[in-house]
């Protein structure tokens, strides 16, 4: 069971945008694009980089260091040099407006 953490202010992460947080000593990329805030491993599994600093494309992003796309939905990458996932981890934005709050639950 995991518990949801208040994060961030969704007005604080503009769509199209990525930051990396910490929650419970864990490197999170927070990610908001075609309207959804997704919250996955900030650590590529390739080369230890930040993922927060890549390429948001849809809803993929790229590592900015040799290019590997991972999924937001799932986790997978899509091709090489990266061969395994990043963990992905639930998403709930509370409120509206400018009181809406992202929470995310890391496992
Ligand atoms: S460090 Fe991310 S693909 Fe190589």
């Amino acid at each position: 069971m995991s518990d949801f953490h208040d994060v961030m202010r969704l007005v604080d992460l503009p769509e199209g945008t990525a930051k990396r947080v910490e929650i419970d000593g864990e490197a999170i990329a927070l990610v908001h694009t075609r309207g959804e805030v997704f919250a996955v491993d900030d650590t590529c599994t390739h080369a230890e980089v930040s993922l927060a600093e890549g390429e948001i494309d849809g809803c993929t992003l790229e590592c900015w260091l040799h290019g590997s796309r991972f999924d937001l939905r799932t986790g997978q990458p899509s091709g090489p040099p990266a061969t395994r996932a990043i963990a992905i981890h639930p998403v709930d934005v509370v409120g509206v407006g400018d009181d809406a709050i992202i929470r995310v639950a890391v496992t």
